[in-house]
């Protein structure tokens, strides 16, 4: 029982990648952020004026679907793997007001999603993954061994990407940071290609008053109790 699969969805900054990554630490899996590859087809599209998703634009990006090279490179420094689009460093790129606006719509389209899903379970082959996103417990890995959902309050994760907004530099209003969290949830939860659904069988954490710490002794306590890990 050592290379299971453990499946982090749940509503825009909700600390899924913070927790993943504290996870997949612990126990020396791979993480997956999912979100980061759609991110960087929107970063793609929006680079090469496919946006917006017009009729040719849309016929433009399917095409070049396949040949784009999106891959992870581990950074032993950071701890955690980071993405390359055509073999350039984006992490940094990605994580714009910019793209966070388009990436909604992107991530609906049903030719990424199949394409990224297929990209995903390929790279998760045989290993110990803690993968984070939309669909994972539902439709990537519906039979991930362990699933999670987070949530928390709308203000309080807001605030949360706020702060690293600032940290960032980037100049952005509370108000404009609350407003995206919530237009992106509605759009990720209403989509007719794998919306955000809490799967049957997943474990929700609010995690609206809990530290990452607090979240990670309680998945510890999960992990050892069900998998022995
Ligand atoms: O970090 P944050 O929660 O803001 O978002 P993210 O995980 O980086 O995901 C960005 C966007 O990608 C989401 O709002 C979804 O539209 C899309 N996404 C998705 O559709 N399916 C996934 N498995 C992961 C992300």
């Amino acid at each position: 029982m050592d290379n299971i699969i453990i499946a982090i969805d749940g509503y825009a900054s909700t600390g899924k990648s913070s927790l993943a990554k504290a996870i997949a630490k612990h126990l020396n899996f791979v993480y997956v952020d999912s979100g980061s590859m759609y991110r960087a087809i929107t970063y793609y599209a929006l680079k090469n004026n496919l946006i917006p998703l017009s009729r040719p634009n849309l016929l433009e990006l399917k095409n070049k679907l396949s040949k784009i090279n999106l891959n992870f490179v581990y950074n032993k420094e950071l701890g955690f793997s980071e993405i390359f689009l055509n073999n350039k460093l984006i992490e940094k790129e990605i994580r714009s007001v910019l793209i966070s606006k388009h990436v909604s719509s992107v991530a609906a389209l049903p030719f990424v999603r199949r394409h990224m899903v297929s990209l995903q379970k390929k790279i998760s082959l045989n290993k110990g993954v803690v993968m984070d996103g939309r669909d994972i417990g539902t439709v990537v890995f519906p039979e991930a061994e362990l699933k999670l959902f987070l949530s928390a309050s709308a203000e309080i994760r807001a605030k949360r990407r706020y702060d690293e907004y600032v940290k960032n530099n980037i100049n952005i209003s509370l108000k404009e940071v609350l407003s995206d969290l919530q237009s992106r949830d509605l759009d990720d939860s209403t989509r007719e290609d794998s919306p955000l659904i809490i799967a049957k069988d997943a474990i929700e954490i609010d995690n609206s008053e809990m530290s990452i710490k607090e979240q990670l002794n309680y998945v510890i306590s999960i992990l050892s109790e069900k998998f022995n890990l």
